[in-house]
């Protein structure tokens, strides 16, 4: 799959001062720097600092070039600075992780709707997520549902991390929104 396939990021809310688009080659220590950051304020709660401290296990900025080459990664851009992306694959939201200063705006569920929509490319099914223990509440909002509890399968080297695997039916609605409790 080409970056051409990724569905117009952002375009619609070009107005706003974060920019949606696809990732560009080199920009792989800027997906690796937000995973740390992200990791390291955002998802301390539920891991260990072991577990945090390790997380990033023996990945490199060249990992993250490799990804970027597979065209279905979108960041987030403010003031000419990555501050979020989303990955996806056929089927599955693969990684979405903000800086800390990012978060708490909508900017997650901006780059969720990428991602759910680069994983639907030449997948018709539901969409998994494994998703990190703090960010459960997060996709339930957004339509996905709890199916097992598991470990991260994305990494490479660190300690397990465990994760819940949810899952959106294919039915979800574009916003995936469920109604308010
Ligand atoms: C999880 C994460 C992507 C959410 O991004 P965000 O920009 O803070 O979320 P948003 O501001 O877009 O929130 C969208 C909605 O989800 C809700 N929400 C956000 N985080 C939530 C959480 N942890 N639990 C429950 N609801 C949550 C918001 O209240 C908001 O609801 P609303 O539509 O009623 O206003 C972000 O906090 C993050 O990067 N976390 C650390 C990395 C991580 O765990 N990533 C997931 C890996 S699978």
């Amino acid at each position: 799959m080409t970056a051409a396939a990724v569905p117009a990021p952002g375009v619609e809310r070009a107005d706003e001062p974060v920019l949606l688009r696809p990732a560009r080659p080199g920009e792989g220590a800027a997906l690796f720097d937000t995973t740390v950051q992200s990791v390291r304020a955002l998802a301390a709660g539920r891991y260990s600092p072991e577990q945090i401290a390790g997380w990033m296990g023996t990945r490199s900025p060249a990992y993250y070039e490799d990804i970027i080459a597979r065209g279905r990664t979108v960041v987030a851009e403010a003031g000419g600075e990555v501050v979020g992306f989303v990955d996806a694959e056929p089927g599955e939201v693969t990684r979405l992780f903000l800086k800390p200063g990012a978060a708490g705006q909508g900017l997650g569920a901006r780059l969720l709707a990428q991602g759910i929509a680069a994983a639907r490319q030449g997948h018709d099914g539901p969409i998994t997520v494994e998703a990190t223990l703090n960010a459960e509440g997060f996709y339930a909002r957004h339509g996905f549902v709890r199916v097992r509890t598991g470990f991260f399968s994305h990494g490479l080297g660190g300690d397990p991390i465990e994760v819940v695997v949810m899952e959106r039916p294919a039915e979800a609605g574009e916003q995936g929104q469920r109604p308010r409790p």
